[in-house]
């Protein structure tokens, strides 16, 4: 008599595989003139996300599926992108948020709103690089300081002054939720002004004065209009938001100490 065969691990029968309709915005740059999305069906388990979702479609129906990933734990910040028009980290979205059993289920998936396509989901950070290099992301000594004297000392209450912007890993979710990065691409955005505040908080640093130009700019904190959505999408709780809205008024306050004093202003 022949043995029942073992359903192979992690398996469900037919009966009982839930599937899901995945719409993808495609844009193959060689072919297309614009983005059009395809959809796929695609069988899921409750402990998929939605990049292990967008991986079955690549392994399954069409290999020249391209986006980006890497730690897949949220933490690289590269599989960011819109689903059901709200940015979002991919790998720690899960497909079982979207799933309504009796209903025909679709979860839409588009690259991140405000940057250009460069194919499919994957789109050209190179404007946001440009813009996280122009606010000197490191610290500027107050003054030279030899090995001899040993490291820099801070209390636990000056690192609590910065901690929170150190959370950011440049996934530019705040970029595709701001509307005003959106209409002028060349505003500095919040990602770049919570990282120019990270190093402005920190005691070891001399620099603000070096990146009170760029705040003060016609690229600078002005062009917010405080929607904050930026700090509702970032997933690690930076607050860019509110990094924008500290520099608007240290700005403020450095335009006028201008007036009061020729050596007034950020130090
Ligand atoms: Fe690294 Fe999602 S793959 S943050």
């Amino acid at each position: 008599r022949q043995a029942k065969k073992p359903m192979r691990k992690g398996r469900l029968p037919m009966s009982e595989q839930k599937f899901i309709e995945i719409e993808v915005l495609r844009y193959l740059p060689e072919s297309d003139e614009a983005p059009h999305s395809e959809v796929y069906k695609v069988p899921f388990t409750n402990d998929m996300s939605v990049l292990q979702g967008i991986q079955y479609i690549k392994d399954n129906f069409d290999g020249t599926l391209t986006f980006r990933w890497s730690c897949r734990m949220a933490i690289c910040g590269s599989c960011g992108m819109m689903i059901n028009g709200i940015p979002k980290l991919s790998c720690e979205t899960f497909i079982r948020d979207y799933y309504q059993e009796g209903q025909t289920n679709r979860i839409t998936v588009e690259a991140l709103s405000h940057f250009p396509i460069d194919k499919d989901l994957v789109v050209d950070f190179s404007g946001f690089i440009d813009k996280l290099e122009s606010v000197h992301p490191y610290i500027i000594p107050k003054e030279p300081r030899t090995l001899e004297e040993g490291e820099y000392i801070q209390t636990p209450a000056q690192v609590q002054e910065y901690m929170q912007f150190t959370s950011c890993i440049n996934c530019t979710l705040c970029y595709a939720a701001c509307p005003q990065y959106g209409l002028n691409p060349d505003f500095i955005g919040p990602g770049a002004i919570a990282l120019l505040h990270r190093y402005n908080m920190d005691s070891r640093d001399g620099g603000s004065k070096q990146r009170m130009e760029l705040l003060a700019s016609e690229e600078g904190v002005y062009v917010c209009s405080a929607v904050a959505y930026c700090s509702e999408v970032c997933p690690k709780h930076v607050d860019p938001g509110n990094a924008v809205n500290l520099n608007k008024i240290e700005a403020a306050k450095d335009y006028f100490l201008r007036f009061l004093s020729p050596k007034g202003g950020a130090q």
